[in-house]
């Protein structure tokens, strides 16, 4: 009784959330895990390093939407994928977190009657200025199976009036890659390789459109970080949105000749991760990095107004930040000091969601 299982991997961040569940369910008998690539990122680097580096296969499927508008992005995937799903009709599709693909996808399957589970459910910035925040709220409202990864993502979805018989609390998919690539991230010589001794430096990674698609706001925050690696130097991998935009508004200069800021491409996932091990502070729009760095006690900034992970807040190292209050709210952080990370946040989501799978389709 083989169960055939679509993960579903379309931007940066999806990729370490599907790589425990692969590698999980790979040792399974009973399982078929396939790997369908959206195609919504496609570089080398916003792609085919995170599956080298999370030894990942190539995708079973590519879908090869790429960029485009979101009408364009989301109904590009929700029409490629209806033609798979009319072929292959899987057992069970896994979505992870918040990006277009992952609603479009779960609007694709739901409405042929095939089952879904949202990986990384509940989480709400109550923005819906954020195309995430409505990914997450169309999601959710539709998937079958909404696992959770902390206490206040099962709240927002009861509030939803979503019945607790489709929630369950899994915990932090990202905190398993993270835990499972510990001795190769350690391995890795990035940060030697910039030169950096360890605790002497910021991590630096925008890229939101609210922050970086206005010319003012973009130009504000280059001036922040201007001020503040005049005190620590800072590494900045740049998005390609974001190069995008410092290029077409003129900005890029305030960066590049500023001998206090490394800029690179974007890293793969276990460069990125080593300059994190060691960095003295990270400033952000991330979603991934504000969990990553609650869990490995690093002090964090985020320039947003809100966070769909408070609990990187109330019980992480994660505070929010303005460019106009930079300064103080990096102080404000580092003195706050580390506690431990939140329930569930422990390398075993993988492990969890395998068990409920197999109740689901075993025991019924
Ligand atoms: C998407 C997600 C966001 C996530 C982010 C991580 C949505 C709505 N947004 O935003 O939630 O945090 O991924 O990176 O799904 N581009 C390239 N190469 C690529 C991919 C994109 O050059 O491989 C450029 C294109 O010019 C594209 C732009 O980056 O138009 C933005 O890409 P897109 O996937 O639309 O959104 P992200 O900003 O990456």
């Amino acid at each position: 009784m083989m169960k055939t299982i679509h993960l579903i991997a379309a931007a940066r961040p999806n990729f370490m959330k599907i790589a425990p569940l692969y590698h999980a369910l790979s040792k399974e008998p009973w399982a078929n895990p396939v790997i369908v690539h959206t195609g919504q990122h496609y570089d080398k680097n916003m792609f085919l390093d995170f599956f080298r580096d999370l030894s990942l296969p190539d995708p079973h499927i590519s879908l090869g939407i790429g960029s485009g508008t979101h009408a364009e992005q989301t109904g590009g995937v929700m029409i490629a994928y209806e033609k798979v799903l009319f072929r292959e009709r899987p057992d069970l599709v896994v979505v992870v977190g918040d990006v277009n693909s992952t609603a479009a996808c779960t609007m694709a399957a739901v409405k042929l009657g095939i089952t879904v589970a949202h990986l990384e459910a509940g989480l709400r910035s109550f923005d819906r200025n954020m195309p995430e925040e409505i990914n997450r709220m169309v999601t959710d409202s539709i998937a079958d199976y909404l696992w959770t990864p902390s206490r206040d993502g099962d709240e927002n979805l009861l509030k939803a009036g979503i019945r607790p018989e489709h929630i369950t609390m899994v915990g932090n998919i990202m905190i398993d890659s993270l835990v499972m690539m510990t001795p190769a991230i350690r391995a890795e010589q990035e940060r030697e390789r910039l030169g950096l001794a360890p605790g002497s430096y910021g991590i630096i990674t925008l890229h939101r459109p609210s922050n970086v698609d206005h010319r003012e706001t973009l130009e504000e925050l280059c001036l922040a970080l201007e001020r503040i690696a005049k005190k620590v130097p800072l590494v900045f991998p740049i998005h390609p949105r974001t190069r995008k935009h410092l290029e077409s508004f003129g900005l890029s200069h305030l960066l590049t000749e500023n001998p206090d800021i490394i800029l690179t491409e974007p890293l793969g996932y276990k460069a990125f991760m080593n300059l994190v091990f060691d960095c003295r502070f990270a400033i952000t729009d991330s979603g991934g990095l504000q969990e990553e760095t609650t869990y490995l006690g690093i002090p964090c900034v985020t320039l947003r107004p809100n966070t769909e992970r408070p609990v990187t807040i109330t019980q992480g190292t994660n505070i929010l930040g303005t460019p106009q209050t930079l300064e103080s709210d990096l102080r404000a952080v580092i003195s706050r000091g580390t506690t431990s990370p939140p329930e569930g946040w422990d390398g075993k989501t993988a492990e969890r969601v395998v068990q409920l799978l197999k109740k689901l389709f075993f025991v019924g």
